[in-house]
């Protein structure tokens, strides 16, 4: 498993607005939109591409296009809904899936209870939407997910991660698994309710309120 951390002052900057207490849900999501487009930029620096004649106004040249199948977007609802706009700004033609997951807030375990997946992932690039790395339980289940149906290439996209979340991924998968996780920061640790420290809250409520 790879983790890409995106060190870019932009990056820094928008993730400390977010951390912030008193950022409202409008500036929460908007932030957080921008914030994923920067991460999904470098999150899909290995996207396939097929190579593509085309004629300039001055010539032929080669160049690139996206390659099929398309590369499949999944938000891990519901906090990750508020990546997606963010993600495919940059991947317009890719596919988007849903995958709903919960945690259970005393035994942290995540268990699915919504799906909207192609049967099928085989050759598919998958980007996983994922605010909050924290305990690893509901990435693990999400990646198994796309993997028991034929993924082999899995990016999660996550504004935050916690090193025990990390570690939970990577053992679970091994550290040669195809799994790239890139992210805006790698906190100091959980507290023991499961949360990012310092991270930035609870994602979901933070972007939707409390519902
Ligand atoms: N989920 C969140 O939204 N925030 C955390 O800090 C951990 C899990």
């Amino acid at each position: 498993m790879r983790v890409q951390v995106i060190d870019h002052p932009l990056v820094a900057h928008k993730l400390t607005v977010l951390r912030d207490a008193r950022t409202d849900s409008p500036t929460f999501r908007r932030l957080a939109d921008e914030l994923v487009t920067l991460l999904a930029y470098e999150a899909t620096r290995g996207v396939r591409v097929d190579e593509l004649r085309i004629s300039t106004p001055v010539s032929e040249t080669t160049g690139v296009k996206l390659a099929s199948p398309k590369p499949l977007v999944v938000p891990i609802l519901r906090a990750g809904l508020g990546m997606l706009d963010g993600m495919t700004r940059l991947l317009p033609t890719a596919e988007v899936g849903f995958l709903g997951m919960v945690r259970d807030e005393e035994t942290l375990q995540a268990s699915t209870y919504a799906h909207r997946l192609p049967d099928d992932l085989s050759g598919r690039q998958c980007y996983v939407l994922d605010p909050m790395l924290a305990t690893g339980g509901t990435l693990v289940a999400a990646i198994q997910y796309l993997f028991d149906i034929g993924a082999d290439d899995v990016t999660a996209v996550c504004l935050l991660a916690a090193p025990e979340g990390l570690e939970v991924v990577t053992s679970s998968f091994g550290a040669d698994a195809p799994i790239t996780v890139v992210t805006a920061a790698v906190d100091e640790r959980l507290d023991e309710n499961g949360y990012i420290v310092p991270g930035l809250g609870d994602a979901g409520d933070r972007l939707y309120g409390v519902v």
